[in-house]
């Protein structure tokens, strides 16, 4: 089973604490949905807090130790919601979940981490008849007009983020770099995780990771040959609308 590798297990929710999501979701999610499938939910950044909030949440996820680290938090939040949440160990491009959900999510480029376009189109596939008529999907993706910047023209690092370890007084600097090939449209990243304490020691933690971008048309076309409506396109968790200047390009869909 490919697996998220040791390095990316150990310091994502340390680089990554990022909320400014949850908000968008709970929003799209309404009433209306209470049943979600969060596909590729790592360590349950968004689905422990929809799960807090009342959904009933299968979160889907294909490494076991990402699924490990989602459990150990699980016990942290208060028992009738830990009950909302079911963690699943399965892949996105065949699991299928009984009962049904009323909505799908794929958050944080993961739909990306599916490499070629056969793969993302069979997950699609999967989605759909994990779906009931009208159920929504929400697929979050780069906007490759931003993603593809000069940094990976170039090939050099770029500091993304810089965060302050609270516990243990040390900085976790996540560098990137990437070359990608257009005719496949995946780029290859480079990411190096850098540690330094308060004497100046540094230790290094590099992983590389794979991505299959996707433009604009070619996900709206995707989305329909496979029974979906798009219904919006947004460029941020803001609501506002996709743009070449965008950082994000988030799918809001329903299934025809
Ligand atoms: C970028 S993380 C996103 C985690 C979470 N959704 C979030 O927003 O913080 C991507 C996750 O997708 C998982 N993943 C990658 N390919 C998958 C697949 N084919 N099926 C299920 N999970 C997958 C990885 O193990 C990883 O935990």
């Amino acid at each position: 089973m490919d697996e998220y590798t040791d390095n990316q297990v150990r310091f994502y929710d340390l680089c990554l604490p990022f909320e400014e999501d949850i908000p968008f979701y709970k929003h799209l999610l309404g009433k209306d949905h209470p049943l979600v499938l969060e596909m590729g939910a790592g360590t349950g950044r968004i689905s422990i807090p929809l799960a807090s909030a009342g959904y009933h949440v299968i979160a889907l996820d294909k490494s076991s130790a990402m699924i490990e680290k989602a459990l150990f938090k699980k016990k942290e939040i208060s028992p009738s919601c830990q009950d909302n949440l079911t963690l699943v160990q399965g892949d996105m491009i065949s699991y299928q979940s009984d009962p049904k959900p009323n909505a799908v999510l794929i958050p944080a480029n993961t739909f990306m981490l599916l490499k070629t376009f056969l793969a993302q189109k069979m997950c699609l596939k999967n989605i759909h008849q994990n779906l009931p008529k009208k159920g929504l999907l929400v697929l979050d993706l780069f906007n490759p007009h931003d993603f593809l910047n000069q940094a990976f023209l170039e090939e050099r690092m770029v500091l993304v983020s810089s965060i302050s370890h609270p516990k243990k007084k040390i900085i976790v600097n996540h560098w990137v770099s990437g070359k990608y090939d257009p005719a496949s449209q995946v780029v290859q990243t480079y990411n190096i995780i850098e540690t330094c304490d308060s004497e100046g020691n540094t230790k290094k933690y590099p992983y590389t990771e794979l991505l299959r971008y996707l433009y604009r048309f070619e996900m709206e076309l995707l989305l329909e040959s496979r029974g979906f409506e798009v219904e919006k396109i947004y460029g941020w968790y803001d609501f506002s609308a996709y743009n070449t200047k965008s950082r994000k390009m988030i799918f809001v869909a329903r299934k025809k």
